[in-house]
């Protein structure tokens, strides 16, 4: 053995001095290229030191040269066909101080992943990367925080290096191609559609408000057939208010009609223990309005809800995120107060005039309102969070009128360090007390957990109390991961069943402000085939719909992407299931979501960056026999399937389709 290593050594040595002097080739340090263009979550990558601006070391040995970046981050650099090797020894820095700190390493060239880490954690020795780059025109470098978010991914690309022959690397712009945005599906016709999930969860005895989503031309006419007792139907609107009936299951049919046409839908009210029995679908303000939002802008997106149509596809919850309470501090005045009352209660600040008045509002329209707090001190915002007064607050919120609550673990990291209970108690702790005292109130409140992925929140969010959990960090404005986040959410699907969803976050497209600095709303930088994939991939996933987009400023195209009914019916399904993922050749890949009536919703996906034929047989996809296919987007017939499925499919964009069997 101890002969073995250094004739290896040696060997290697002489195969690399032999391989230079060969090539010839120049030695480009990574530190070497410009900066200022790499993407990542959190801080800006050093050089030749790690992101606390120590030595790089990883597994206690050092290095002298390197770059010391932070999950998730993303490098594009233009090889031009000049690079020969990419060299690097890449771990966890030992500065990233917790055992939470792990990552992935990702190479990728020309469309084509050449190398994969895996998931790394501090304390793992350093990996060796050595790759042949001959011929390769770009290179995507990336480090992804291994699906359980981002918090404390130190990672460095330690040597790294390239053996450069020909045109020197160097640093570019994420190429955007311009694409037109073209609206694939066609605008609902006058004639009645009605919406919506099939299968509803209330709790006996509490209030009961539902709109029921219906296209087509108004004014309409309501009626519904079994509606238990204690249930009204407004027939002009469309919406049943009333108390929820003695638990049991109740089979209601709604129809409408109006001069075009009519139309009927079942209804089935499961009123017993479980909420949210299909994905929540609705808006939150924090990616558009962050610390800027007022009861005048919840007000016009409730508005907006309705005018736009989102309501009529099934949108339902208007959600205020964090910065409606008081701060400490915060540049804006009216933010700034007593976070409680005299008796402890929690404050609205000065742009929030009448929470009672404000859900008052929403529900008027038939859709229901959500709050957002932090089981921590402070929130993430600063503002006040429920630490000591959760019971006050749970209390105070259902009082109020609200529907929906996000938990955001925040501060709470500061309670949880001094608490000795094992670190998975620590996690469950603050989310099993919410959840109790939110069942506790006489009001029906769907609880989101926001704690990024912590301890795998999915195998144990329901058991708390959760009807939905993010399972990564903020997707924020890296808006190009999209594939890379969806793909590390459906990796927890066998933990997803109605009343229990896995949390992806929002859907971001139309006008977003950058999240990284909280930044006004502006286009998103997603291209018209990335939004396509975005929606399709979030309702195959059947994740939570909750758009965060500027209400103010819906464009048709948005409209089109946000509310094409037969793609959310995939989304709403009630058997619950998340999409499976069938890995295809090069970058792409398909989804396929089992469907309560025996039919298969399909999504073929192509990462690459030119378009590309995606195709797959049905033995890939798990199928057998005839299927009759029917195009989601463009919601047309497509005739019958009995081998493969292709499409010619845009830069990362999605073909979406739904299969029924044929006898
Ligand atoms: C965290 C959450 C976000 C948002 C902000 C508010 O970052 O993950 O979704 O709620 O806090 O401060």
């Amino acid at each position: 053995m101890t002969l073995v290593f250094p004739i290896r050594r040696l060997i290697a040595t002489v195969i690399l001095c032999f391989a230079a002097s060969v090539s010839a080739a120049d030695v480009v340090p990574l530190s070497s290229l410009d900066l200022t263009k790499v993407r990542q979550s959190w801080g800006r990558p050093q050089v030749d030191r790690s992101m606390r601006e120590k030595p790089l070391s990883i597994a206690g040995k050092a290095y002298e040269r390197g770059i010391g970046t932070h999950a998730n981050s993303t490098w594009w650099i233009e090889l031009g066909g000049g690079t020969d090797r990419f060299q690097a020894s890449v771990g966890v820095d030992d500065s990233a101080g917790s055992d939470r700190a792990s990552v992935e390493f990702k190479v990728t060239a020309d469309d084509r992943v050449l190398w994969e880490s895996g998931v790394m954690k501090q304390g793992d020795p350093a990996k060796a990367v050595d790759l042949d780059l001959r011929g390769a025109r770009t290179l995507i470098l990336q480090v992804t925080d291994a699906g359980d978010g981002v918090d404390y991914d130190h990672a460095n690309w330690a040597d790294a290096r390239f053996l450069v022959s020909g045109t020197r690397p160097q640093t570019m712009d994420r190429p955007v191609p311009a694409e037109a945005p073209v609206i694939l599906t066609p605008r609902p016709g006058p004639a009645p559609r009605i919406n919506g999930p099939l299968v509803y969860g209330c709790r006996p005895g509490n209030p009961f408000l539902y709109r029921i989503p219906t296209e087509g031309q108004r004014p309409m006419r309501f009626s519904a057939q079994d509606l238990p007792t204690g249930l009204q139907l407004d027939a002009q609107e469309g919406i049943v208010t009333g108390t929820a009936p003695p638990r049991g299951e109740y089979q209601v049919t709604f129809r409408a009609a109006n001069e075009h046409g009519a139309a009927q839908r079942g209804f089935k009210i499961v009123s017993g223990d479980l909420l949210a029995l299909t994905p929540p679908m609705g808006w939150n303000h924090w990616y558009t309005h962050y610390d800027r939002i007022t009861d005048r802008l919840m007000r016009e997106a409730a508005d907006v809800m309705v005018v736009s149509g989102m309501a009529d596809v099934g949108y339902q919850y208007v959600n205020i995120d964090d910065c409606w309470m008081f701060a400490p501090k915060h540049s804006d005045p009216l933010r700034v107060g007593a976070l409680r009352n005299a008796q402890g209660e929690i404050r609205p600040n000065g742009h929030f005039p009448d929470m009672k008045a404000l859900t008052a509002y929403i529900h008027s329209k038939g859709l229901k309102a959500g709050i957002y707090t932090s089981p921590g001190p402070l929130t993430c915002g600063g503002f006040a969070g429920s630490y000591g007064h959760e019971a006050q607050d749970a209390k105070t919120f259902a009082d109020w009128g609200f529907d929906f609550l996000k938990y955001d673990w925040c501060s709470y990291g500061d309670i949880a360090k001094d608490d000795p209970a094992p670190e998975l108690e620590k996690f469950k702790k603050p989310y099993a007390l919410m959840g109790r005292l939110l069942r506790e109130q006489s009001r029906d409140i769907v609880l989101n957990l926001c704690q990024y992925g912590m301890g795998k929140v999915w195998e144990w969010g329901a058991e708390v109390g959760g009807h939905s959990w993010r399972t990564a960090g903020d997707l924020g404005f890296e808006l190009d991961r999209i594939f890379d986040v969806a793909l590390a959410n459906a990796k927890h699907a066998e933990w997803q069943r109605p009343g229990a969803w896995n949390d992806p976050d929002y859907i971001q497209i139309g006008y977003i402000g950058a999240a990284h600095g909280m930044g006004l709303p502006q286009p998103c930088p997603l291209t018209p085939n990335e939004q396509y994939s975005f929606m399709s991939l979030w309702s195959l996933m059947a994740a939570p719909l909750f758009f965060s987009g500027d209400m103010g400023r819906l464009d048709e195209f948005t409209i089109n992407v946000l509310c094409n009914a037969e793609v959310i019916e995939v989304n709403q399904d009630p058997l619950g299931r998340c999409a499976r993922v069938v890995p295809l050749t090069g970058a792409s890949f398909a989804m396929v979501k089992d469907l309560a009536d025996g039919s298969k919703a399909v999504g073929l996906f192509n990462r690459a960056e030119t378009t590309t034929v995606v195709a797959a047989t049905l033995d890939q996809l798990g199928l057998a026999g005839t299927w009759r296919v029917r195009d989601l987007w463009r919601q047309v017939d497509l005739g019958r399937l009995q081998t493969r499925v292709s499409d010619r499919i845009g830069r990362h964009g999605a073909f979406m389709i739904r299969l029924w069997p044929e006898p």
